[in-house]
């Protein structure tokens, strides 16, 4: 029998096993361990209040951990020595080799003072922790430390250690965090730290490294966290960054990094922290580079000498808590996005740089904004009056702005229309307001004068007719596609030195050299302003790089075209990435690559299986396309001041990145909208007869509606698949036409079937759409140019096509088409109903009519497209938003509708 007794106390007995079995509750076994950590105790002057004297280590001392009765870790951690201690503190740890088993030791925050023994790595086979931050060390970093090939974590950070890193820390292949930031640390960031392949933390930050940053840091696939700021980096960032896909937080600002910020960094899909400020980063930032970082919290750019425009995506990251692009050299407006965001705690530092334009509702998602020494214009948003610093801007209504001088000059040279605060232009004849008497004397006075002022000017126009008639008939027809048109505009007279510092980088002829070698082989084509080239530059970016030869008689192209990117900057528009100019006889413009290539060869693609079948882009990349012209040539046309003409529209002028985004190029056409726009609006009126019979594209390639048709054309193209007809003959493209544009009837969709690009895939949603699109571009084609709609009203066309054929049943519609706000419709709708009757010349005549009149009566000072393309009414206000004053396109219908009844 076994009695109450036994049981009670074998399960104790089990217990008491069970705990020291199970949870290692072991004393310290180890006499050779005890001593070493007495010794310990009394080297480093620890306090019996941590450690006492009398009790067992393993159950009692404070960070003293054991296993097994071995000490695996001690933890001194913010310890504070005993008073003798503390009177000749040293890092004396000798007994700490006597602990065989020791994996961890953190004395963070123990003042050791004094450098590290040149032993300390020898003895301690399995430590696979050390922490000694901030514990007032100095010396070097002893080369013995390279013999503690267990460890995964060492900090060293916040001490005083100098000199540079021993070369034997490379063989710490199992290193997974290392920290030496906070040092005086000196030398280059050693090559080898690319072989420590577990690092998932790097922080050299705030020391003394100089050189640049190793291009093979690229390879540390694990690495989460980086930070080399605070040192003096040079050189720029390397491509290879882009590589470390798992980084969550990139700091290397406080360097001297120089370069642009490389687009490859677009690789760091998990990237939280983006942090580059306080270098000398500079050219445009890539554009693109937002639409996968799409983990980003925090922006830092600041103080920089970036340029270009900020990215559109970056206000729609979903994440994002601080932005500060403060002190660069960003320009352009901020996008007039129409997604609500919600506000959140967000921080937003944009000052110090050269945005411009209106504020948008893109601020709201932000609460605390900071816009100031830019120059934004026009009315303040309720919601920035409070949180918002706006000090040193362009606004309307608030104190602290900039000069109206300064505004003006900052917008004129970048050829931008400003509203001068929202008053009337200071430099345009005050009105009179002297006596009633006075004021009618003046008026017939003008009147008489104006009068014979036009005589004479209507003789001039004549004159000057004539003799470009018979100059055309020597020169090669535009419309052809045979070769581009004399510049017509006003480029700068060659030998005139202008500064294009501004424009891109100065490349030097080796450097170029060196990037395409100007081979065969990466000759892309000899165009007519220049042969082009792919090439690499030597921080891999790819380029291309147009070399115009100075004894052609296109020398002078570069020069306007450069003087256009001084002028505009604008993502529609390929980067040009800089120039050279140094040679005589040949310069040189590099633009950056655009993956897609151009629309010619990009419409049809080989698949990449054998078969070689011929792929066509689908219908929404090819709208996308179409707005993303429309989008260039309307800011071309509209935003510009004076208003720019493209003139070299075609399908391989329109190129493509990688989203298949536009990024027009052949730059080198364009000029500013011929003479004086009121003068050209005379001449047009004159020209109407005897450019309708020729039923040409128009006389003049330097008036914006050239664009316009030239847009027709590609619209027509992206339809029926065949972009070709402007290289066919004169007689064939007309013939084409003709038959093409029979098939696009407003009344009947499935006519436009017939031409619809076979290799599409169609279905009836997209038909409709095709069909709107059929219509607009008839409409570009008019052989009128002033019936050719505004490439303002065409965008919207394009941003919504189905309003273009879809009925709106309005009582209203009488009304809305005969008020002067209906000039687009008659534009889009005259030029498509003029060959199926007569009584549709009408409304588009009688609003030609009102165009020449209004562009009469208004002071030659009024320069805006909108006033002369679009006739009365918006002439004042320049730089609305074209929602306000857009007609509804189902106007169309409406006027069309009238003339039915
Ligand atoms: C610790 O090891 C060192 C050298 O291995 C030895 O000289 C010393 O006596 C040992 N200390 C103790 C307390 O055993
Ligand atoms: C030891 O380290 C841990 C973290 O690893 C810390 O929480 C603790 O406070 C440290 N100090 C002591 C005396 O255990
Ligand atoms: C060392 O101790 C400090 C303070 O107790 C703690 O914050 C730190 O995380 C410890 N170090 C390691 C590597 O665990
Ligand atoms: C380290 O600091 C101590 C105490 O401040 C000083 O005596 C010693 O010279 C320093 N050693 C080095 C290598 O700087
Ligand atoms: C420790 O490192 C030193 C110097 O790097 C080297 O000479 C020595 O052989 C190493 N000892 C061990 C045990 O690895
Ligand atoms: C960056 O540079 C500016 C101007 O030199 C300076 O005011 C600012 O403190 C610097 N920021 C940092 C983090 O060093
Ligand atoms: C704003 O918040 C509402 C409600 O919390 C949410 O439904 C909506 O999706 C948010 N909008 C955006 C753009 O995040
Ligand atoms: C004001 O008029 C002058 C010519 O009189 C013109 O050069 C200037 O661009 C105009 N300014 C604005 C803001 O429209």
């Amino acid at each position: 029998m076994v009695d109450r007794r036994s049981i009670v106390s074998f399960g104790f007995l089990f217990l008491l096993w069970f705990q020291l079995t199970f949870e290692q509750l072991e004393p310290l076994s180890s006499s050779t361990e005890r001593a070493a950590l007495l010794e310990l105790r009394s080297s480093l002057g620890l306090r019996s209040k941590e450690w006492p004297r009398k009790a067992e280590p393993c159950f009692i001392w404070k960070g003293v951990q054991c296993e097994n009765g071995r000490v695996v870790g001690i933890n001194i951690s913010g310890f504070r020595r005993t008073r003798i201690g503390r009177q000749n503190p040293q890092f004396a740890v000798d007994a700490l080799a006597n602990f065989t088993f020791l994996q961890s030791f953190n004395v963070s925050n123990f003042l050791l003072l004094g450098p590290i023994p040149d032993w300390f790595g020898q003895r301690l086979p399995s430590l696979r922790v050390l922490d000694l931050r901030s514990c007032s060390i100095n010396g070097s970093i002893p080369f013995s430390l390279g013999n503690l090939t267990s460890l995964t974590s060492l900090y060293l950070s916040d001490n005083s250690l100098t000199a540079q890193i021993p070369d034997t820390l490379r063989q710490l292949l199992g290193l997974s965090v290392l920290d030496l930031s906070r040092n005086s640390l000196t030398g280059s960031i050693p090559p080898w730290f690319t072989f420590l392949g577990n690092l998932s933390s790097l922080d050299i930050s705030a020391n003394f490294f100089s050189g640049p940053i190793p291009s093979g840091i690229g390879t540390l696939s694990k690495l989460q966290y980086l930070n080399l700021s605070h040192n003096s980096l040079t050189s720029s960032i390397p491509i290879q960054v882009g590589n470390l896909s798992s980084l969550v937080d990139l700091d290397l600002s406080v360097n001297s990094l120089s370069g642009l910020v490389p687009p490859d960094l677009r690789g760091l899909r998990n990237l939280e922290r983006l942090i580059l400020g306080n270098n000398t980063l500079g050219g445009p930032f890539p554009e693109n580079i937002f639409q996968s970082l799409l983990q980003l919290q925090f922006i830092v750019l600041s103080h920089n000498n970036i340029s270009g425009a900020l990215p559109d995506e970056l206000w729609s990251l979903p994440r994002l808590r601080f932005v500060d692009v403060s002190w660069n050299n960003f320009a352009g407006m901020l996008p007039n996005s129409s997604l609500i965001a919600n506000a959140t705690s967000a921080e937003l530092n944009i000052s110090h740089n050269l945005f411009y334009g209106g504020l948008t509702p893109v601020l709201r998602r932000f609460s605390f904004i900071d816009l100031s020494s830019n120059y934004f214009e026009g009315m303040v948003l309720d919601f920035l009056l409070n949180n918002a610093s706006l000090d040193s801007n362009c606004l309307q209504n608030v104190s602290n702005q900039k000069t109206s001088v300064e505004c003006a000059s900052f917008y004129t040279e970048r050829g931008l229309a400003f509203d001068n605060f929202g008053r009337r232009n200071l430099t345009e004849p005050p009105a009179a307001e002297n006596g009633g008497k006075n004021n009618r004397n003046k008026i017939i006075l003008a009147s008489v004068l104006g009068g014979f002022g036009l005589i004479v000017l209507m003789v001039l126009v004549l004159i000057l007719l004539l003799l470009c008639a018979r100059k055309r008939r020597n020169s090669n027809h535009r419309g052809n596609g045979v070769g581009p048109a004399p510049a017509g505009g006003s480029p700068p007279p060659p030998g005139v030195l202008i500064s294009f510092s501004t424009v891109g980088d100065s490349f030097t002829y080796q450097q170029l050299l060196q990037a395409t070698g100007f081979s065969d082989t990466n000759l892309i084509k000899h165009g007519h302003a220049g042969d082009l080239f792919n090439g690499v530059l030597e921080n891999g970016i790819p380029v291309v790089i147009r070399r115009i030869d100075m004894c052609s008689n296109k020398k002078d192209a570069y020069i306007s075209e450069l003087d256009f990117f001084r002028k505009v900057s604008h993502p529609r528009f390929v980067p040009l990435l800089g120039h050279c100019l140094d040679n005589e006889n040949e310069k040189f413009l590099v633009y950056k690559h655009m993956p897609n290539g151009d629309l010619s060869n990009c419409l049809y693609r080989k698949t990449t299986s054998e078969d070689g079948t011929l792929q066509s882009l689908d219908w929404i990349t090819r709208l996308k396309i179409a707005t993303g012209v429309a989008e260039a040539l309307s800011y071309l046309h509209h935003e510009c001041n004076p208003p720019f003409v493209h003139r070299d529209i075609q399908a391989s002028s329109i190129l493509l990145d990688d989203k298949y985004e536009v990024r027009l190029g052949s730059l080198s056409e364009v000029c500013t909208q011929e003479g004086d726009p009121h003068q050209s609006k005379i001449t047009r009126f004159l020209r109407f007869p005897q450019s309708s019979e020729q039923g040409t594209s128009g006389l003049s390639t330097s008036i914006c509606a050239y664009d316009v048709y030239c847009f027709g054309k590609i619209l027509l193209g992206l339809v029926t698949g065949k972009l070709g007809i402007s290289g066919s003959s004169d007689i064939e493209e007309k013939e084409w036409l003709e038959q093409t544009l029979s098939c696009i009837s407003i009344y009947d969709k499935e006519l436009v079937t017939k031409i619809v690009d076979p290799s599409m895939i169609v279905d009836e949603d997209f038909l409709e759409e095709v069909w709107a699109v059929a219509i607009v571009a008839r409409s570009c084609l008019n052989p009128k140019p002033s019936r050719r709609p505004p490439m303002k009203y065409v965008l919207k066309a394009l941003e919504n096509p189905l309003k273009v054929v879809r009925e709106e049943n309005s009582s209203s519609a009488r009304l809305r088409a005969t008020s002067s706000r209906g000039s687009w419709n008659a534009a889009l709708f005259g030029s498509w109903r003029q060959s199926s009757s007569d009584v549709t010349a009408i409304p588009s005549a009688s609003g030609a009519r009102i165009e020449g009149v209004s562009s009469l009566k208004h002071s030659p000072t009024t320069g805006s497209q909108g006033s002369n393309q679009n006739g009365g009414g918006d002439s004042s206000s320049r730089r609305r938003h074209s929602k306000e004053i857009f007609p509804e396109p189902s106007n169309v219908q409406d006027v069309e509708r009238l003339e039915h009844e």
